[in-house]
């Protein structure tokens, strides 16, 4: 980190994605100074950057109530109806003005006069703005270009938020236990040198994402290992809802393929799924076929995987699409074409990957959590928009919304400084180490934690997988925190120790809820 920074600053941002970008954007017009950090050397590199589909914003012949009707439709009425109004009220409001008239997003157009609207599973209406297949590169590139012309913003790539800074766990007097609990910032590293510095600020924003790549596979990128959760329960913040993780049911099925996401817009324009010999499946499992909720789809991929003895099933798009493929769908074309399937001519063959985590750091309407100083918005935070299955395409709207909303919030109530002296807190301590960490040790514990979870806590659970899945991470918990505190400081061990609290989270809500509802499915 530069020398330069200040060591507070009015808003410290952990995360640069939409919902980080929307808060920084609606906090820095108020002239707060706010820090983002990413932990990426890549500035850009977040869930957002890489989705497809697009952004929930009210069709033609639509309603905000038939959107809420479909968000706890999907949710398989676990939503809160509040949230989810919220959501659907506003949302359109500020994907015009902020999105459309002040980003410039350049959605596509069914004609010069019209945007158009894709068609997604559990949507009722045609209502998904989109930019051809790559929604979220060109929200997230255009979100970072505005940041970076407003004088008091400060983005920082390439630093990694280590723990939140808490009253009272890092006061120096033990009389900090009599007040109540606050975050006052947070530790954070620049990844080069791995030195570790307090910011100070008097608000937090966890905007941190989810955690899909706990999982074996997953269509998130390597860096969404929930990082947010395990600093907010190390904080003492109310987490709720973590077994509810949503699993694509379309990701690519391919030897050199991490997990590319085949668009459900793709099935929004006619593709079908069908058994490895041509079979199409879903009218047996749901009224909607191929566009019911993403938690049957993916059970019914599932099942047939099973019946047909196959590791994967087929999208056939090119027996049955309704618009021009390669117009349409470009960013998959040229993927799957480079793993030499031509989606114009053959089926996809497809299987599918944790994407999403519907729970997270319980939040108000304005993103406010239980621990006074720190606010959480997009993946990382539960709104209580999604209950048990978040409804295709509403988390960048969700991100946008509560981002939005908790910027506006912290403006009207700001209050500049902490209530604490800086010299009575502690500064980051780490016994210095001399012996580099081993990778080894560090890969094969991501192996057990990603391959424990995809086998015991993955999309058909049952007690026994569970009761296995959390002893055998808890004995890692217990082996990783010994290693995390022998190890020289790093972003790896950071992330390790994360990873495992964030698996075990998972792992014992699942345990601790014999209730089978959308994506937390018990067959026990
Ligand atoms: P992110 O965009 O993930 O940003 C989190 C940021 O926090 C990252 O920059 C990360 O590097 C940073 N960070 C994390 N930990 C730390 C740390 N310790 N220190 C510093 N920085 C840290 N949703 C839709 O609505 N429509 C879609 O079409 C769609 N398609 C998708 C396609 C794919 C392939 C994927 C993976 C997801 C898709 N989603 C889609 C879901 C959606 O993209 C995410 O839910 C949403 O982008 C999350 O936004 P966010 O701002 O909360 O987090
Ligand atoms: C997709 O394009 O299928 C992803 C949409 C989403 O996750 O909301």
């Amino acid at each position: 980190m530069s020398d330069r920074l200040d060591l507070e600053t009015d808003v410290l941002i952990i995360g640069s994605g939409i919902a980080g970008a929307s808060a920084a954007l609606e906090a820095s017009r108020a002239g707060l100074r706010v820090l983002v950090l990413n932990k990426s050397p890549q500035l850009e590199e977040s869930n957002t950057y890489y989705a497809q589909g697009g952004i929930v914003a009210l069709g033609v012949d639509d309603a905000p109530d038939l959107f809420v009707g479909d968000i706890l439709e999907s949710g398989d009425h676990t939503s809160d109806p509040r949230a989810a109004e919220v959501l659907a009220s506003e949302g359109q409001e500020m994907v015009d003005r902020i999105l459309i008239r002040e980003l410039a997003i350049p959605f596509t157009r069914s004609s010069p006069a019209a945007l158009d609207y894709a068609q997604e599973a559990g949507h009722s209406r045609r209502r998904i703005l989109h930019v051809k297949d790559t929604t979220g590169r060109t929200i997230e590139e255009r979100f970072l270009a505005a940041l970076a012309k407003r004088k008091t913003v400060t983005l920082l790539a390439d630093h990694t938020a280590v723990d939140l800074l808490t009253i009272p766990h890092h006061a120096k007097s033990p009389v900090a236990y009599y007040r109540a609990p606050r975050c006052l910032g947070a530790y954070i590293m620049d990844n080069t040198t791995r030195k570790v510095r307090a910011v100070f600020a008097p608000v937090t924003i966890l905007a941190t994402g989810g955690c899909g790549a706990v999982y074996l596979y997953t269509t998130n990128p390597d860096g969404a290992i929930g990082d947010g959760y395990a600093m907010a329960l190390r904080a003492g913040a109310r987490i709720v809802n973590m077994e509810y993780v949503q699993f694509h049911p379309t990701s690519l099925y391919h030897r050199d393929s991490d997990g590319f996401l085949i668009s459900e817009t793709v099935r929004g324009e006619g593709a079908r799924l069908e058994t490895r010999d041509g079979r199409a499946f879903m009218d047996k499992y749901s009224p909607q076929g191929d566009l019911a909720p993403r938690d049957e789809v993916t059970r019914a991929i599932y099942e047939e995987m099973i019946a047909t003895n196959s590791s994967f099933v087929f999208l056939n798009l090119a027996s049955y699409a309704k618009t021009d493929i390669r117009k349409r769908f470009p960013n998959i074309y040229r993927t799957c074409r480079g793993y030499g399937i031509d989606i114009t001519r053959e089926p996809i063959p497809v299987v599918p990957a944790a994407h999403y985590s519907c729970g997270g750091v319980l939040v108000d309407e304005w993103g406010q959590t239980t621990l006074p100083g720190l606010t959480a918005v997009g993946e990382v935070s539960c709104t209580g928009v999604h209950g048990a299955n978040r409804l295709a395409s509403t988390s960048l709207l969700e991100g946008l919304v509560w981002g939005t909303r908790a910027g506006r919030r912290i403006v009207e109530r700001f209050e500049p400084g902490i209530p604490y002296k800086r010299s009575e807190i502690h500064p980051w301590y780490y016994p210095r180490r001399e012996e580099e960490i081993d990778l080894a040790l560090i890969q094969q514990d991501w192996r057990t934690i990603r391959s424990t979870l995809w086998n015991y806590a993955g999309i058909i659970r049952t007690r026994k997988r569970l009761e296995r899945a959390q002893a055998d991470l808890e004995y890692l918990l217990h082996r990783i925190e010994k290693f995390y505190r022998e190890a020289q400081m790093d972003a790896k061990i950071v992330g390790l120790r994360n990873g495992i609290l964030v698996a075990l989270m998972i792992a014992r809500a699942a345990l601790s809820n014999p209730v089978s509802r959308g994506a937390h499915f018990r067959k026990d």
